[in-house]
């Protein structure tokens, strides 16, 4: 290990914290990751004990395995094509395995602050009150941990006389069972607890303020994002136009069901998946309803002044992005928004790198992954930025385009497009190898913290 590489601390050891190390250790760099639980795997392990899941006893993936899979590390070809969490969480803790990787995650050990020294390098204060000082700090802490309730409430929830609950502290259709249920959001969380409630509750109503374009889980007998695979060099316009006449094609138009008209192409919200909720609506097990106007005693009231008793409505209304170990002056996300050079460089801030924090159509961890490799290239002096004002044009241009193409929602705020944002880094990275061949591969953090001898 060369001993002028940075020393470089991961916080979280979820399945974008794992590949992160895995490539700072493969780089030759000096890291330890801290994870809170004790284990890895994070969101996937149902019940987890820090508290941050939002994994539910139903819950399988939406993005298919093969998608899902980490490039060097194929899920066992047993699995099916859309596995259960139990199935995912077991797959990253062989990952962790398999590699290599344990000893250098701090189990038990969350990151309670992270303070940035004057001349750069990171203090660290644990769970047990003990410092430890790094060069370089990595951020895998997750963003569907934190429930985002409706802003502002809804009339009359302070007297609500049944239960509300948010969608990350569902575990199981228990809570549901001979209820009448309200479940209130159109994303993957709403689609599959409504699904589930339709099985055990007294009655299900789906509440929405905008409708959505459901994808199956699969077309042609194939994981749909198998077949549907986007090529960056296509245009959005093509793809959006083409997709949504498979969808029309395979369901119809979600109206024709009930559901809300959506008020955007396909492409243009993240997408719902869901096999199976066409199918209960159409069974009359869930009535759709409008966006929720009130709540008036054990009565929850839609804006189209129809109204039910309910026992339960369970908010699925998304997540909110937070570091609650940063100052927030320093670095914050409000109302989602953060801006990092291609999700993953800080424009101000030369050692702190962020992993996992994008919305994608498609899976998180190959991106992580590449992610992952991109900032051990950059760390080691094999890949240089870009100057401060032409990554901030970039963020600009970035920030634009999303703004454009997506509906405005506190949920689109860090939206890729699979094979685009893999394709871009790849460019980038190449461009950047260059300027770092160019400059005579400088070391971007240097070394501060003291060598200990392995
Ligand atoms: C219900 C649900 C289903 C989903 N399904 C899919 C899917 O099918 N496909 C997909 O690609 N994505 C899916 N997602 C998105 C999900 O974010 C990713 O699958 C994945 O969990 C992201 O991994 P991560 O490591 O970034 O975050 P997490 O899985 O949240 O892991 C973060 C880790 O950081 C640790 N941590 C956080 N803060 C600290 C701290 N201060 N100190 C120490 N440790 C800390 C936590 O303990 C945790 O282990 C789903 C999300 C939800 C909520
Ligand atoms: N593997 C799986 O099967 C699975 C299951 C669950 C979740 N997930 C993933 O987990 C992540 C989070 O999903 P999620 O469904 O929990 O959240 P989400 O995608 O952010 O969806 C939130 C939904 O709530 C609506 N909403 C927000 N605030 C509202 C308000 N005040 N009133 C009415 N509606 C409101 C949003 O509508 P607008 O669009 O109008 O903002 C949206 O329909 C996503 O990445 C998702 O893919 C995956």
């Amino acid at each position: 290990m060369s001993t002028n590489l940075p020393r470089c601390a991961v916080i979280g050891a979820g399945s974008s914290g794992i590949t992160a190390l895995k490539a700072l250790r493969d780089a030759g760099l000096d890291a330890v990751a801290f994870e809170a639980s004790d284990r890895v795997g994070g969101n996937w392990v149902l019940g987890n004990r820090n508290g941050m899941s939002s994994a539910y006893e139903g819950l399988h993936i939406n993005t298919s395995r093969e998608r899902m899979e980490y490039t060097d590390f194929p899920m066992p070809k047993s699995y099916p094509d859309f596995p259960h969490h139990s199935q995912i969480a077991a797959y990253f803790d062989d990952y962790v395995d398999h590699f290599g990787l344990r000893p250098l995650i701090r189990f038990e050990t969350r990151v309670e602050r992270a303070e940035r020294g004057p001349q750069g390098g990171w203090a660290l204060t644990l769970g047990d009150g003990s410092v430890e000082r790094f060069d370089a700090l990595l951020v895998a802490n997750g963003h569907h941990w934190d429930p985002r309730w409706p802003e502002p409430p809804f009339p009359g929830s302070d007297t609500f006389a049944g239960v509300q609950m948010h969608a990350h502290d569902y575990r199981s259709d228990e809570v549901l069972r001979d209820k009448d249920v309200v479940v209130l959001g159109m994303g993957n969380s709403a689609m599959d607890i409504a699904v589930e409630s339709s099985y055990v509750a007294r009655s299900t109503v789906l509440a929405a303020r905008r409708g959505a374009w459901i994808l199956p889980k699969h077309i042609l007998g194939r994981p749909m994002d198998q077949l549907l695979k986007n090529d960056p060099r296509v245009p959005f316009a093509i793809r959006s136009r083409l997709m949504e006449l498979i969808v029309r094609l395979v369901a119809g138009p979600p109206e024709r069901y009930g559901l809300p008209k959506p008020d955007h192409r396909f492409g243009q919200a993240h997408p719902t998946v869901s096999g199976r909720i066409l199918d209960r609506i159409g069974h009359g097990t869930i009535t759709p309803k409008p966006n929720i106007a009130r709540l008036e005693g054990d009565r929850v009231v839609f804006v189209d002044g129809t109204s039910v008793r309910a026992d339960v409505v369970v908010y699925c209304t998304g997540y909110r992005i937070t570091f609650p170990f940063f100052d927030e002056d320093l670095i914050s996300a409000p109302d989602n928004r953060i801006e990092l050079f291609r999700h993953v460089f800080h424009p101000d801030l030369d050692d702190v790198f962020f992993v996992g924090l994008l919305q994608p159509l498609g899976a998180i961890m190959p991106l992580a992954e590449e992610q992952g490799r991109w900032i051990a290239d950059h760390l080691t002096g094999q890949y240089a930025l870009p100057p401060r004002p032409e990554m901030r044009a970039d963020i600009e241009r970035e920030l634009r385009a999303m703004r454009k193409r997506y509906v405005t929602s506190k949920r689109h705020t860090i939206q890729v497009d699979f094979e685009d944002y893999l394709h871009g880094i790849e460019q980038e990275r190449r461009a950047g190898a260059q300027r770092a061949r160019a400059a005579g591969f400088p070391l971007p953090v240097p070394r501060r913290t003291e060598v200990v001898a392995a």
